[in-house]
Formats: structure tokens, sequence, C-alpha cells
């Protein structure tokens, strides 16, 4: 907390420098303790000038997500209200689970540097090395019956796929059921978690994680040929910050529009985005392979599959692959 407050007090000062004297004074602590923050703060990618008579003043801050930095450029009205930042945790969705249970608001955020459990879709993993990606989750709390629960995701696969082509102006595709694709290959990934009663929604924990400035060799082997980030698409190193300030933006965006059109424009908009209509897929659900060709899906987000002999099934989780033959 402190560094935060010298920040802010830095930041307010930032065409002058402040005194160590009159900073010691705000917030109450010894010259000493602001100058031992002072170097933490440069460790951590603070540029700070110091000037034996003047103090010091922020020359230039590291794209750093924690609340000093992200909260002056959101534009957002609700969503990251409240920003619970981590260097480190096992996943955010875990923590903001726990925060939602304890009764966090709709909007508040958890945001990590990194995650050593970073949790992927059906068990899986979600490789979340620190200072290059975004992991975050959005605590929500929409007011809907849990079978429409899984719009929610797909809402916000449509708006992750939208910052990421206002940002980039690259066009991402999603892949059935939020996956989001470049050239084929996955840069961005959501899993949501619900915690519900048979017939109310208490809240869901939106998680997400955009591979923005991963280079490939830092990917492992098994997924080296399957994922990408925003830097390999665009030969440029990304801002988190200024990704996170559109990724809230679109957020906040296409949630309005869920709650007050409905289902339909959510769909649609996926729909525009997927273009998974009419092709050939293979899908593995719940250790079954089902091989079709994909209808549509469903008003609570299922695939449905017309199979060889012309049977609909509905997939209700599970990864597909595209281009199957029949
Ligand atoms: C997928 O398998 O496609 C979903 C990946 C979701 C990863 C994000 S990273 C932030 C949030 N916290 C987690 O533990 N997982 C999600």
């Amino acid at each position: 907390m402190i560094n935060e407050e010298i920040l802010r007090l830095l930041r307010d000062h930032s065409s002058d420098f402040l005194s160590g004297e009159e900073i010691s004074r705000r917030l109450n602590v010894s010259r000493t303790a602001v100058w031992k923050r002072i170097q933490g703060l440069r460790t951590l990618g603070y540029e700070i000038e110091a000037s034996t008579r003047s103090g010091y003043r922020l020359i230039r801050s590291p794209d750093l997500l924690t609340p000093s930095e992200i909260k002056p450029i959101l534009e957002t009205k609700w969503i990251g209200s409240e920003i619970h930042y981590f260097p480190t945790l096992d996943s955010t969705n875990s923590k903001a689970y726990e925060l939602a249970l304890d009764g966090a608001e709709e909007g508040e955020v958890v945001i990590a540097e990194s995650q050593e459990k970073g949790k992927g879709r059906l068990g899986r993993k979600w490789f979340s090395p620190q200072f290059l990606n975004l992991y975050l989750s959005v605590v929500l709390r929409p007011k809907i019956p849990p079978h429409q629960a899984s719009l929610v995701t797909l809402m916000a696969a449509v708006a992750t796929a939208d910052a990421i082509r206002n940002f980039s102006g690259l066009v991402p595709l999603i892949k059935w059921p939020n996956d989001v694709l470049l050239r084929d290959r996955k840069v961005a990934g959501l899993l949501n978690e619900i915690h519900s009663e048979v017939d109310r929604i208490h809240f869901v924990i939106l998680g997400i994680g955009i591979n923005l400035n991963m280079d490939e060799k830092m990917f492992s082997k098994e997924i080296r040929n399957v994922a990408t980030s925003l830097k390999i698409e665009t030969g440029q190193a990304v801002s988190r910050k200024d990704f996170l300030q559109s990724l809230f933006l679109e957020l906040e965006r296409w949630y309005a529009m869920f709650s007050e059109e409905g289902s339909a424009a959510i769909l649609n908009a996926w729909r525009d985005r997927a273009h998974i209509r009419g092709k050939q897929v293979k899908v593995t659900s719940f250790g079954e392979t089902l091989v079709g060709r994909a209808i549509d899906v469903d008003s609570d987000g299922a695939l449905i599959l017309e199979t060889k002999d012309g049977t609909r099934k509905r997939v209700v989780a599970g990864d597909v692959q595209y281009g199957m033959k029949t």
C-alpha cells in the first residue's frame, strides 16, 4: 500500500520534484522508509529521478498491472471498480471465487502478473509466465437462470475478439465454445465458473487469459504449433495496460448489450465471429468423438451437430477440430 501511495504522490507532482520529507510527512513514515520504498520501486522498473536538494520525481512507469497503473487509464463505469492485484497467484479464478463468496461486487477484478496453477478448460493448465500476458478474472452477478450461464462465456469471447481487433487491426476467429484464434492458433482462452442455486445465479467468475507478449520459443513444444500471441502476430510488443483498457471497455459494452437486448444479440455477434455454420467438425466430448456438420449454436450455447446419418446432436462441452471428413 505504501508503494501505491508513494506513486500516487509522485504522479500528482509529475511536473516537479517532491521532497522525501514531504512524502514521509504525508504518509506518516520515516524518510529512510521512503528511500527504501523508492529503491524497491526502482527494482520493479519505475524510473525515479532523485536529487539531494529537491527530492524525487517519477520519470517513467513499467508496464505493470498494479491498481495505481491501471486505474487512471480505465474508461469503464463499473468493470475494474475495484482491482485486486497480485504479483503471483495460484489462479485468478480461484481468488475471485473466494472474494465473490465473501461478497465482492459485480465488476471487481482480480489480476495477477503470473499464475502458478492457471486453470484451463476441461481440467487443463493455462501457461502463465510473469509480466508477459494478461491473466484476470471479473466478478459478474447476472440476473439470469443457470442454464444461460454459457451465454456469458460467449459474450466474453465476443468482447475479447473485438478488443483484439480494435487493438491490432487483426480479425480473430472464435472457435467453439470460446477459444479466440489468430491464424488458426489460440491467442486467448476463457474459463467461467459459476456459483448458483437451481434457478438463480449467485455469481459468475469470468476468467480470461490472453497471450500478449510471448515469443514463439517461450511456448512449450506441445503447444507451440497451436498457440500464438499478439506480439507474434503483429511483430510488435503490446502495452498490457492499454490492451486491458480496451478489453474492459468491450466487456462492459457487450455485457450491457446482453442485459438490454438478451441472448439473440450475443448469439448473432458470436456467429458473426465464429463462422461455424456448415463447417465439417470433429468434437471430442467426455471421451466420445463425434464427426459431422456444424449446424449452429443453440440458445444456451450448445453446439448443434448433424452426423453423417442425419441425426442431430447437441454438444454442451468439448473440443472442436475443423475441416474433418465425414
Ligand atoms: C482455456 O482453456 O481456453 C481457458 C483458459 C483460461 C485462462 C484464464 S487465465 C485467468 C483465469 N484464471 C485461471 O486460472 N484461468 C483463467
